[in-house]
């Protein structure tokens, strides 16, 4: 079907590493889109630490505004040396997290050929799931309240929120996405709920009889309950029994830097910020890495297969798998030494290229 308009694309490379690992990920973009003859408008906006030490602003409620009109963002990283931790997160990927309603978090855990594992014995058949983090409630949706702050007395309330709404939507998409990879992928359709229903027995409670519900909709999936200490440790001993994974946004947050690590570390790790009906944001799971920024030493896989997942989510299969597959053979030629930062034996723009050439 031919294209009506170009897709518009809203870039953030933010801080630290973001920019040169956005750079390498819209160069790769740009010559899969080409060659699959889909076109894009990208607009880069001005967002991270150094606006912020300039100006004061983190997201300007006007750049919001002009978000909403964009088919997705791209994001790179923010977090900066000189801004305290915290402002930028919450001011920038936490609001827009909020503001435009990306309720899940799609967070893939793939091990790609040739990637070398922490995991002994693993193999890319052994690791290949798909983590749906919550992404808009649980104790990043409230301030907290501290009494009698820094006295002996000292009290801190840090609660957490689940709604029945918000727990429902976010299961059902790890329900509809099972039942996708099965139809595209030929993957056991199967979805683990990884909560801690044993203690917090309010909130996930509510967790676990939304889950059940949710599941008797979806007779063909298989479901399985795990706690989140016993899910920690099958990430490690049996990935292999994943496919669809849906938890808390907390625990998602955990649970997916171990995810990283499995598949070969953060320098290959991407995801999805994402409301299916409303534009939505990509960025790699590393931050903004100041320590190694500008050198030419960070990773861009991440970026690029993040720019991949935008790209599938817009319906632009074609486009995703010949992203995924430049990356496939360019870790097949065996140039690429690790995925660790400045251990790759190349540098970020020398495996952007390197990606781009297999297209
Ligand atoms: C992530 C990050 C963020 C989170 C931070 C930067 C607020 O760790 O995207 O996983 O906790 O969600
Ligand atoms: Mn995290």
């Amino acid at each position: 079907m031919e294209q009506k308009r170009p897709y518009r694309i809203a870039v953030i490379p933010g801080d630290g590493i973001g920019p040169e690992v956005v750079r390498e990920g819209l160069k790769v973009l740009e010559a899969a889109c080409q060659a699959e003859g889909v076109r894009y408008e990208a607009v880069t906006f001005d967002l991270g630490g150094e606006r912020y030490l300039r100006t004061g602003e983190t997201l300007p409620d006007s750049v919001l505004d002009e978000l909403h009109q964009f088919d997705a963002i791209y994001f790179g990283a923010v977090g900066h040396p000189d801004v305290p931790p915290g402002v930028l997160e919450r001011g920038i990927l936490l609001r827009l997290r909020f503001a435009l309603d990306l309720f899940v978090n799609l967070r893939p855990v793939r091990l790609f050929p040739g990637v070398p594992t922490p995991l002994r014995d693993k193999t890319p058949d052994d690791i290949d799931f798909v983590v749906v983090r919550e992404n808009t409630e649980d104790v990043y949706a409230l301030d907290g309240t501290a009494f009698r702050q820094g006295t002996e007395d000292e009290v801190a309330l840090q609660p957490a929120i689940y709604t029945r709404r918000g727990t429902e939507r976010v299961i059902r998409y790890a329900f509809d996405l099972a039942r996708r990879r099965a139809a595209e992928r030929g993957k056991p359709a199967k979805v683990t709920l990884v909560d801690k229903a044993n203690v917090m027995t309010v909130g996930h409670g509510l967790w676990r009889r939304v889950f059940a519900e949710v599941a008797a909709d979806f007779p063909e999936v298989e479901t399985e309950a795990l706690y989140v200490d016993a899910a920690a440790m099958e990430f490690v001993l049996h990935p292999e029994r994943f496919q669809v994974v849906v938890t808390t946004n907390l625990f998602g947050d955990i649970l997916t830097d171990l995810g990283a690590a499995i598949q070969g570390g953060i320098g290959i790790a991407p995801s999805g910020n994402i409301h299916p009906e409303r534009t939505s944001l990509f960025e790699p799971v590393h931050g903004s890495a100041p320590t190694i920024a500008g050198k030419g030493l960070a990773c861009p896989l991440a970026a690029i297969l993040t720019a991949a997942l935008m790209m599938e989510h817009l319906g632009e299969l074609k486009v995703a798998r010949r992203i995924e597959n430049a990356v496939v053979a360019a870790l097949q030629t065996g140039k690429i030494r690790s995925l660790e930062a400045g251990k790759m034996g190349l540098t970020t723009q020398q495996v952007g290229d390197l990606v781009a050439q297999h297209l």
